[in-house]
């Protein structure tokens, strides 16, 4: 078994842009053109770039909602291209997305109760009396109220919905969770409070993916384990282990060269 929870080698992911009136492929965007980084057990990876950069894309392909171009992805001791529909059901329940924008990422229609249960329910996991206890134990986890179970997430704030989607992620202890610029979309006085709350839950092993322009995605980075600055493109790999805010506003600044050169 690898030292790594997560080894990425080498990913490309290329999506195609189509035009004309026949819609044909007439070109390429390279969202993510040769990316390397490893996770250990325990950690917590930041990655760091201008938006646009292709972090997004680098952590969906990751969490295999997009099938990469190319590249090699070792989760968990897997390789993910070769991997078959049940495994694929695992994964999803070991790897974990906090999307930025808890606005979209929630479904208006179901009650809160019902957005935290269904993962128990895909996953066949517990009766219904033992999921409800499980649900509750979440919202306290996230300090929300028990009575959110009844209530629909329109109802919440935008901190109070990044709650909730943070307690959806956790629900079935997954063995990493990949943050995809999780207060970006929030008001700043909001920002700290989430950022705590993600240190203090100790997230199973994220892999905290942050624009590099905000003070906030700054310090997400540097409460990670090892930040890297990254130039996603030419998957150049600026340095990682920073751990200091003025080396990564530095940093960033280097990135954005390479970026322009
Ligand atoms: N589904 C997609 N189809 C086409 N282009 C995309 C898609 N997703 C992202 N891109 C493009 O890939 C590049 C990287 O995007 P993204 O991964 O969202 O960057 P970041 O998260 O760093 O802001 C951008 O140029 C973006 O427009
Ligand atoms: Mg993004």
């Amino acid at each position: 078994m690898s030292e790594y929870l997560l080894e990425v080698n080498n990913l490309k992911m290329h999506f195609p842009i189509h035009g004309g009136i026949l819609w044909r492929r007439i070109g390429k965007v390279y969202a993510a053109d040769g990316v390397s980084l490893t996770v250990r057990a325990g950690e917590t990876l930041g990655l760091v770039g201008e938006s646009g950069c292709g972090k997004t894309t680098v952590g969906r392909s990751i969490a295999r909602l997009y099938k990469p171009t190319e590249g090699k992805i070792i989760f968990s001791g897997k390789d993910m291209s070769h991997i078959s529909r049940k495994e694929l059901r695992e994964l999803r329940r070991d790897l974990q997305i906090i999307f930025q924008d808890p606005f979209e990422s929630l479904d208006s229609r179901q009650t809160v109760g019902d957005i935290l249960e269904e993962p128990f329910i895909i996953h066949r996991i517990g009766t219904p009396e033992i999921r409800k206890v499980e649900v509750k134990k979440l919202l306290a986890r996230v300090g929300l109220d028990e009575n959110a179970i009844n209530r629909f997430p329109h109802e919440f704030s935008g901190g109070q919905r990044q709650r909730i989607g943070i307690a959806r992620a956790i629900a079935l202890k997954p063995k990493m969770i990949i943050c995809d610029e999780p207060v970006s979309a929030l008001d700043v006085s909001i920002q700290a409070q989430i950022l705590n709350l993600i240190d203090k839950l100790n997230l199973a092993r994220p892999v905290l993916l942050a624009g590099g322009l905000g003070p906030a995605n700054i310090e997400l980075a540097i409460r990670s384990t090892q930040s890297y600055c990254f130039d996603v493109n030419s998957g150049v790999e600026v340095s990682p282990g920073v751990k200091d805010h003025e080396k990564i506003e530095q940093l960033m600044s280097i990135v954005k060269g390479i970026a322009a050169a």
